[in-house]
C-alpha cells in the first residue's frame, strides 16, 4: 500500500544503562490509516519502542520523523505540542482521573487548546456514544468496568482527532469478552476515523485485528508467523 509516511523510524538502537542493546537498529514505517501490531515476549522491548515513535523516551541512535519532521531534533514544547494534537495514548492501566467524571475525563486534552470547547464536547460525547458509553457520561472511572474505563481512555485519546494511536497493552487488564469487544472497536475507530494505530499486545484477537503483525525479538522487527 503506498500511502504517504505517518512515521518513519531508521536504525534505532537502544540500551539501558550497560544492558545488553534492547533495539538494535530498528527500522519502521506506518503510514496514514495503517494499522500495526507489535508482539514479542515480556521484556523483549516492545514499550520502549512504543514509547519512542510517539517520543516519550529517545533513542540513543536512529532517526524518528514524524509527518516529516525530525522529531530528535524538536525541543520539548514543540515535542509536546505534536504528542497532544498528533497522537493518542492508550495504556495498560486506563490512567484516567478517579476525581472527575467520564466527560471531563476524555476532554482533558482538548483544555490545553482553550478554544473550541463546545465542538471538543460534542465530538466527546459522539465518541462516548460510539464506544457504548453515553449512558455513563457522569459517571466516575470507579463506577466503571475495567472494559468502560478502557473505553473512555481510548475516547480521551481519539478526542483531539490525532493522526496516530498507540496503545501499550489495552486489553492487558480485561477479560476475553472485554478484550475482543475493545479489539472490535479499535478496528472500527481505524476505519471511521482514518487513524492509523500502533498497538502493542499479547491478544492474538487484538493482534489479527490489526492490518499487519510485527514481532520483535533480539532487537529486531520482522513479520510474525502466521
Ligand atoms: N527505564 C529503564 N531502565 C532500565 N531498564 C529498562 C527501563 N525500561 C525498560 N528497561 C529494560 O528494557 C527491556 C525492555 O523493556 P520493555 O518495557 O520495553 O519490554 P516489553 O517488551 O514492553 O515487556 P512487557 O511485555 O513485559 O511489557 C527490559 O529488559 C527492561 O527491564
Ligand atoms: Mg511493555
Amino acid at each position: 500500500m503506498a500511502g504517504s509516511a505517518l512515521v518513519e523510524l531508521t536504525g534505532i538502537r537502544k540500551s539501558y544503562g550497560g544492558m545488553p542493546e534492547v533495539l538494535g537498529g530498528v527500522d519502521l514505517r506506518i503510514g496514514a490509516g495503517e494499522t500495526l501490531a507489535v508482539i514479542g515476549p515480556s521484556g523483549c522491548g516492545k514499550s520502549t519502542l512504543l514509547n519512542i515513535v510517539g517520543a516519550l523516551d529517545r533513542p540513543d541512535s536512529g532517526s524518528v520523523r514524524f509527518e516529516g519532521a525530525e522529531m530528535l531534533e524538536l525541543d520539548e514544547k514543540r515535542l509536546s505540542a505534536i504528542r497532544n494534537r498528533r497522537i493518542g495514548f492508550v495504556f495498560q492501566f486506563h490512567h484516567l482521573l478517579p476525581q472527575c467524571t467520564v466527560l471531563e475525563n476524555v476532554l482533558v486534552p482538548t483544555i490545553v487548546h482553550g478554544h473550541g470547547r463546545q465542538a471538543a464536547a460534542d465530538r466527546a460525547r459522539k465518541l462516548l456514544e460510539k464506544v457504548g458509553l453515553s449512558g455513563k457520561l457522569s459517571s466516575r472511572p470507579g463506577q466503571l468496568s475495567g472494559g468502560e474505563r478502557q473505553r473512555a481512555a481510548v475516547v480521551r485519546a481519539l478526542v483531539n482527532s490525532p493522526a496516530l494511536l498507540l496503545a501499550d497493552e489495552p486489553t492487558g487488564s480485561l477479560d476475553r469478552a472485554g478484550s475482543e469487544n475493545l479489539a472490535d472497536l479499535l478496528g472500527d475507530l481505524n476505519r471511521d476515523e482514518g487513524v492509523a494505530m500502533m498497538v502493542v499486545t499479547h491478544s492474538p484477537h487484538l493482534a489479527r485485528r490489526m492490518g499487519k503483525v510485527l514481532e520483535l525479538r533480539d532487537g529486531q522487527l520482522a513479520p510474525a508467523a502466521a
